[in-house]
Order: C-alpha cells, then sequence, then structure tokens
C-alpha cells in the first residue's frame, strides 16, 4: 500500500484542460495529456502526486504508473479530492522524458443515478492535476507540473462511461504516445486553471486494485457469431481479452447477472448498458477496459473473429484493496454458500465506497444498506479506512446539507436529502461499529459532531412528546411482502422503526460519549435516550407487550434495540416473535431493518431452534431460498430471481446487494461464536449456538496479534470447543449448557460440555406461505 506523502506546500495545484480548435470530442471521450521533459542531471528520487477532474491513469515513458483502478475513487469532490502519491524514481532517467496521463469523465463528470441520473454533478471539465518532483544526486530538484506545456489529444478510448461501458478503437491506438520520441506538435494545447488545493487530500485508504483473474467455466456458442461466457461467480469489474487480429471487426460484449430462461437478462441493469466494443486491429491483443466497471457473472459475446476459446477471456475482479480477515465454516453446505455469497456481495461492494449494488444505474454510497451490513463487513475486511474516508465525506455532506444523506457522496436525483431513520443513523451506528471491530477510537473523535448533529435534529423534529413522525421513509425496505413496485410499503410502521432507531442511535451516542470522554454530553444523550424510550413505550407498546405493528422486524428491534420498559414485555415480545415466525411457516418476514436482527432476537430471548428454523428454511422467503437458486452473491430481493427462474418484475431488482447478507454477522457471533466482547476484539465473546442439525461450526478472525479462532464439534451430546486466544487478548467463554461464563487469557484451549438440542434437529416442514387467513 502506498503510504500517505503530503504533497509540497509552495506547489500551486493548476487543472489543465484542452484548448479545443474546432469540433470538440463527444463528452463520453476520454482525453489524453502529455508532457516532454529533458532531465539534465541523474535521479535519486521522484514523486509523483497526481489525480483528476474524472478518472485517470498515468504512463512515464511509455510505463503504467501504478496499478490503481479508477483512481482516484470517488469521494465528495467538492469536499475532498484525493491525490494520489507515487514514487516514480525507476521510472525516470537522466536526458528526455515524457508523462502521459488519460483522464475519462467517471464520477465526476459522467452520468449518475438511476431515472435517467444527472451528468456533470462536480463540473463540465475533466483534465488532471499532477505535480512529478524529481531528486538529483545533488539535492536539487526537477518540478513537473500540470501547465500550459502540456498538450492533448483525443484518446483511442472512443466512450468510457461507469454504467455505459467502454469503447476502444484498437486501430488507432499507437503505443508510444507517452514517450519523448513522440512528436506533439499537432496535440492541442491546454489551459491551466488554479485548483482549489484546500480540497486535496493524500488518501491513508487503499485504491481499488485488481484483486481476482477469474477463467470461464462454461462457453456456449448461440446464435452464428454469439457466445455466452460463464464465469461461475457474480463479481464486480470487468474482462480481461486475448483479441485476435481482425483489422475492423467489431466485438461487443454485454454484461449479466443471471440468466433467465437460458438467455442473460439485462433488464436488472435497467438504464446501465454495461456494455464493451472492441475495434480489432491489425495485431492480436490483449485489452481490457480501464474507464468502466461492471458487475456481472455472464459476458454474452457478439463479432468475435474466428472460435472463441476459454483462454481468450478472463474475468478480473476489481475492488477497494482489503485484507481479508474473517472466515465461518459450517458442516451445512447451504449455509456454506450463504457465507461464501455474502463475502462475494460484500467484494462486490466495498469498491471505494460502500455501494448498494454494482451492475445498475446506481452504484451510490447508500447509507442504509452499509448501517445494516457494518458487523459484517468489518468482521470480514480491512476496509476501516476506506469506510473512514466515506464517513469524512458523509460529515461534509451532512454540513452542506444540513441533514445526513441517504447516499453519500450526495448527487442530487429524485428524493431531496430528507432524515431517513435506519440510513441517517448510519452517521452513529457505523462509527460504533468501526470502534468495536478495529478498536481505533479516533474514528469517533473524528465523527462526533456528525453524530451529534443527526441526534441533536432528530431530537429537534421529535418534539415535546418525544416522538418523530417522519414523513418519507424507507421503513423496513424490501419487507418479503411489500410489493416489487412499491418497497417501502411492509408491515411494520414507518414511524415506529423511525423512533426505535431513535433510541438506538441515542443511547449509542451516549456510550461514544462516555468513551471519548465527554461526560456531560453521556450523560445528556443517555437521558434524552431514556426519555424517547418511554415514548416509544408509550406510543408502540400495548399493556401487555404486544406492539403495534404485529411483525417480525418490530419485535426484533424492540428486543435487540433495549426498547421495551418492563422483563414481562421482553419475555412477550419473544414468544410472540417466536410465534410470528412459526405462523409465518418460518419464512423470513423482514427487511433491511429487521435481518440483521431476527436471528439474534429469537436467540436471545430463548428459541434457539427457531432461529436455526429460520435461518434454515430454503423455501422462498428466506436466506437459503437465493442458494438453491443458484445464487453466488446475496440478492437485492428476497426473490430477485421468481422460483419459475424468472427476474422478479420489480424495476428494482439486483443480484449483488449486501443488505440482506447481514445475517452472517450471526453466523460469525452466534452459529460460530466468534464477537468482540470490546473494542478491537481485545476480548473475545464466545458465545456458540449449536443447533439446527449442524455437526460442527468454526469462525476466525485475524487480530494485530494473530488470529483469534474458534471451532466446535458436536457428537451425540458432546459438546467440544476449540479456542485459540492470541497475545494481548482475553476471551468471555459461555457454553452452551448454561455454565457460567469462563475468562481465558491468551493460548489455545479445548472445553467439552453436555449439549442436548431441545428439538429434534432438522426443521419441522414448513406449512404453506403465506399462512392461511
Ligand atoms: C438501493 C438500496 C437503497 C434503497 C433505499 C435502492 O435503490 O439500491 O439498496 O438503500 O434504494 O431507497
Amino acid at each position: 500500500m502506498d503510504g500517505v506523502k503530503g504533497y509540497p506546500e509552495d506547489w500551486d495545484p493548476e487543472l489543465i484542460i484542452p484548448r479545443w480548435h474546432g469540433a470538440e470530442p463527444a463528452p463520453e471521450r476520454p482525453i489524453r495529456f502529455r508532457c516532454s521533459f529533458e532531465l539534465d542531471k541523474p535521479v535519486v528520487g521522484a514523486q509523483l502526486w497526481i489525480t483528476a477532474c474524472g478518472v485517470f491513469e498515468a504512463e512515464i515513458n511509455g510505463e503504467v504508473v501504478g496499478d490503481h483502478v479508477l483512481a482516484p475513487g470517488w469521494t465528495s469532490y467538492k469536499h475532498r479530492h484525493r491525490l494520489i502519491h507515487h514514487d516514480v524514481a525507476t521510472m525516470l532517467t537522466a536526458g528526455p522524458n515524457a508523462i502521459g496521463i488519460t483522464v475519462a469523465e467517471g464520477w465526476y463528470r459522467g452520468r449518475l443515478g438511476f431515472g435517467g441520473g444527472v451528468r456533470e454533478v462536480y463540473g463540465t471539465e475533466i483534465g488532471p492535476v499532477a505535480l512529478l518532483a524529481v531528486t538529483h544526486p545533488d539535492g536539487s530538484h526537477t518540478r513537473i507540473a500540470t501547465d500550459q506545456a502540456w498538450r492533448a489529444q483525443p484518446s483511442p478510448i472512443l466512450t468510457a462511461g461507469l454504467y455505459d461501458g467502454e469503447t476502444w478503437d484498437g486501430s488507432i491506438v499507437e503505443s508510444s504516445w507517452s514517450t519523448a520520441g513522440t512528436d506533439d506538435t499537432d496535440w492541442t494545447p491546454v489551459d491551466a486553471i488554479p485548483f482549489p488545493g484546500n480540497t486535496l487530500f493524500v488518501p491513508a485508504s487503499p485504491p481499488i486494485r485488481r484483486m481476482d483473474v477469474i477463467d470461464p467455466v462454461s462457453i456456449e456458442a448461440r446464435e452464428p457469431g454469439r457466445t455466452v461466457v460463464d464465469f461461475g461467480q457474480n463479481i464486480a469489474g470487468r474482462l480481461r481479452l486475448r483479441i485476435p487480429a481482425a483489422p475492423g471487426e467489431i466485438v461487443t460484449i454485454r454484461h449479466a447477472e443471471v440468466l433467465e430462461h437460458g438467455e442473460p437478462a439485462f433488464r436488472p441493469l435497467r438504464g446501465a448498458a454495461a456494455t464493451d466494443t472492441v475495434v480489432c486491429g491489425d495485431d492480436a491483443v490483449e485489452w481490457e477496459p480501464r474507464f468502466t466497471i461492471h458487475g456481472f457473472r455472464y459476458a454474452d459475446i457478439e463479432g468475435w473473429p474466428g472460435q472463441p476459446a476459454a483462454e481468450d477471456f478472463h474475468a478480473i475482479v476489481c475492488h477497494t484493496d482489503m485484507e481479508e480477515l474473517g472466515t465461518f465454516e459450517c458442516s451445512n453446505p447451504l449455509l456454506n454458500r450463504l457465507h461464501e455469497n455474502v463475502r462475494w456481495s460484500a467484494r462486490g461492494n466495498l469498491v471505494d465506497i460502500p455501494t448498494d449494488c454494482p451492475q445498475r444505474d446506481e452504484r451510490l454510497g447508500w447509507t442504509g444498506d452499509m448501517q445494516v451490513f457494518a458487523d459484517t463487513a468489518f468482521f470480514l475486511f480491512d476496509c476501516a479506512s476506506m469506510i473512514e474516508s466515506w464517513l469524512e465525506d458523509l460529515a461534509a455532506e451532512q454540513i452542506e446539507l444540513g441533514v445526513v444523506p441517504i447516499y453519500v457522496p450526495w448527487v442530487e436525483l429524485v428524493i431531496p436529502p430528507l432524515p431517513m431513520a435506519a440510513w441517517g443513523d448510519a452517521a452513529v451506528i457505523v462509527p460504533w461499529r468501526l470502534y468495536q471491530h478495529f478498536g481505533n477510537p479516533a474514528v469517533l473523535d473524528r465523527q462526533y459532531d456528525s453524530m451529534c448533529s443527526w441526534v441533536d435534529q432528530l431530537a429537534e423534529l421529535s418534539g415535546d412528546d418525544r416522538l418523530w413522525r417522519p414523513g418519507l421513509q424507507f421503513g423496513d425496505w424490501l419487507d418479503p411482502i411489500a410489493p416489487p413496485d412499491r418497497p417501502a410499503s411492509g408491515r411494520t410502521s414507518p414511524e415506529l422503526v423511525a423512533t426505535a432507531y431513535q433510541v438506538y442511535s441515542t443511547g449509542l451516542l451516549a456510550a461514544v460519549a462516555a468513551e471519548i470522554g465527554k461526560e456531560e454530553d453521556a450523560a445528556r444523550y443517555s437521558a434524552l435516550a431514556a426519555e424517547i424510550r418511554v415514548a416509544f413505550n408509550r406510543e408502540f407498546v400495548t399493556p401487555s407487550g404486544l406492539l403495534a405493528s404485529d411483525s417480525q422486524t418490530a419485535y426484533a428491534l424492540a428486543l435487540q434495540f433495549d426498547l421495551l420498559l418492563s422483563p414481562e414485555h421482553r419475555t412477550r415480545a419473544g414468544e410472540r416473535l417466536r410465534d410470528l415466525v412459526e405462523r409465518e411457516g418460518y419464512h423470513i418476514g423482514t427487511g433491511f431493518v429487521g435481518t440483521p436482527l431476527v436471528c439474534d432476537a429469537l436467540a436471545d430471548t430463548g428459541y434457539v431452534d427457531d432461529a436455526y428454523h429460520l435461518l434454515l428454511q430454503t423455501e422462498n422467503p428466506s436466506w437459503l431460498y437465493p442458494v438453491t437458486m443458484g445464487a453466488t452473491t446475496i440478492w437485492e430481493r428476497w426473490d430477485s430471481m421468481l422460483p419459475d427462474g424468472s427476474v422478479n418484475p420489480g424495476e428494482m431488482t439486483s443480484f449483488n446487494h449486501y443488505a440482506l447478507g447481514a445475517v452472517a454477522s450471526f453466523l460469525h457471533r452466534r452459529v460460530a461464536g466468534l464477537g468482540p466482547a470490546a473494542p478491537g476484539y481485545t476480548r473475545l465473546a464466545v458465545r456458540p449456538l449449536p443447533g439446527g442439525g449442524l455437526t460442527h461450526a468454526g469462525a476466525s478472525r485475524r487480530l494485530p496479534t494473530g488470529t483469534a479462532r474458534v471451532r466446535w464439534h458436536r457428537s451425540g451430546d458432546v459438546f467440544r470447543l476449540n479456542i485459540e486466544v492470541p497475545d494481548g487478548v482475553a476471551a468471555d467463554v459461555e457454553m452452551p449448557d448454561g455454565s457460567p461464563m469462563r475468562e481465558l487469557g491468551p493460548g489455545a484451549y479445548e472445553l467439552t460440555c453436555r449439549f442436548r438440542p431441545a428439538t429434534a434437529d432438522p426443521p419441522r416442514p414448513a406449512p404453506p406461505f403465506p399462512p392461511p387467513a
């Protein structure tokens, strides 16, 4: 990873843009910029600080600089614009040198968002901003910066769009364009415009990189000239092709996540063309698009010259370069595949920002999605610095808009910036989860004002009775009974969801304040949380402990957010939740809000078997239904693909959305039994939960001093638990026989106890769904 290296303070950054004579190239066409220069002394060091209005790739003397994909990534550019640092000493020599930079629209000027989207969100002109500082043996420096000496030209890439794909003309490429020998006298001059240096920062977070290469699992010829390649895994990334020499032939590649009745389904992509096109040249080439990314498992290829062979196609997986920290495995292959799908959806959506999906005309940093998935993501991947960067954008947008927006970076589309429960709460919950999983309190300090503004704003909106009666809300988004075209119309009242979240976030903020030594704030927010909790009970809880919304999500919220005032009500809520789940045939009845909580709520109130029945259900809707339908990622909807193999008619139907995969946190913490008991896993909470017919389960999480491991086996009524506790870490262990908690220090242990499940292991056959009235 590149270290953070500040740029020289005396540099006044300038953006360069072409001064076209005559017709300008189409806006979707990338532009390449170059500058040749002479170094009259040897080189002992060279630093390049570079960014663009747009996305860029730099070359020095014909070689690509670094391995970043879609640099500088997407931040809220008007507040924070990344300046990428590369050490390029080995790429330069005394004598003639050249630097070239290709810039495409990317997020800066390209189309963003659904419903036709918007263009030019950040500006109308694209171009690079760069400083190359070369150090010579005598300590002197040569500086080359983007200025009027540079020249520009349209790129041989004819179009490049994040959603629409890339078109490349192989017949007009000349590889030497970024070398000193190139004659650029007929290139276009540029204007240099002062760039707001106060927005520039050198990032601490890793870039997007090419993280994996996948070979095809099948290549099927369709009608003449058409081939469908299956990579066996839904990913975010792009293809690398070995294209034969075939002057003038045109190859078209469309990307799709699933087959619908045997044919690639493009409808879920909505307004994203997701199509790459290559005009073949005189020579065979290896080609990969550079300024686009697709969400796909299948490639539909037309016009391939000759016979396509498996070796001609590779899928390149692209996402933020983050270390994988956590694992999970158990004796049930369907659960293992579910977990694998969660992993792949995290990889498909932790792509510089936490996105909702990687394939359609959206790919926005939806706050609610990250909020519900945070625990799972942070157990599995070291995405801390990436998410911290996103949170800084969240805070910057919040200051500008006066509210935490529903996605970050903010783009004005159809919904204005409004406070949305469970989405805006990301401002409080995500930093707290980061702290729990990575243990660095700096994120709490940095985000504190943002957290307070969110909670204070809700307190103001809710007035004296402490009840926030919000307007437009997403509620328990994508409750399985919500009609395909009305995903917010679930069975749980949006007001109940909003007040529940308000109690939760306000309470967390009190904990944050206490953690960072703001005692007065801690007392104030905890008193406020208590008041809202009372209001919640007054408004939404009947005297006998039923809830105003008789839904899995409402009870899961009440239980897991600790909203109920009396232990009797808690007992009642657990019973009622169990009854509902049973009555609904052990089919999931939750959307984004209830999904991360419902299994915990059942298990914590003593209904472990019911939690397992729900978890192991394979009929629609359930977590395992998509697995039985061959899913390789988590779907946006419980039934993104219907049982008859057709794609859900809703226009919002992705096959790679991580939110409903938030149940993986339950797999880690409870099924296997490994979670944090103190920030940064300095104490482990080891609470394995045998059941569901599982004979073994295990999880591991890499920590700074080693790997924490938990693995249990059950044979008959003997339960055996193996634990590895790294140095400097303690473990609180709760065995499933209910024996008192044990505290263990670093080391490896084997513990046993008697364990007999309360009911027969295999899930009961499910009654019909929906249940008879
Ligand atoms: C996104 C979601 C998001 C939701 C909220 C959808 O279009 O894909 O995941 O949270 O909108 O409205």
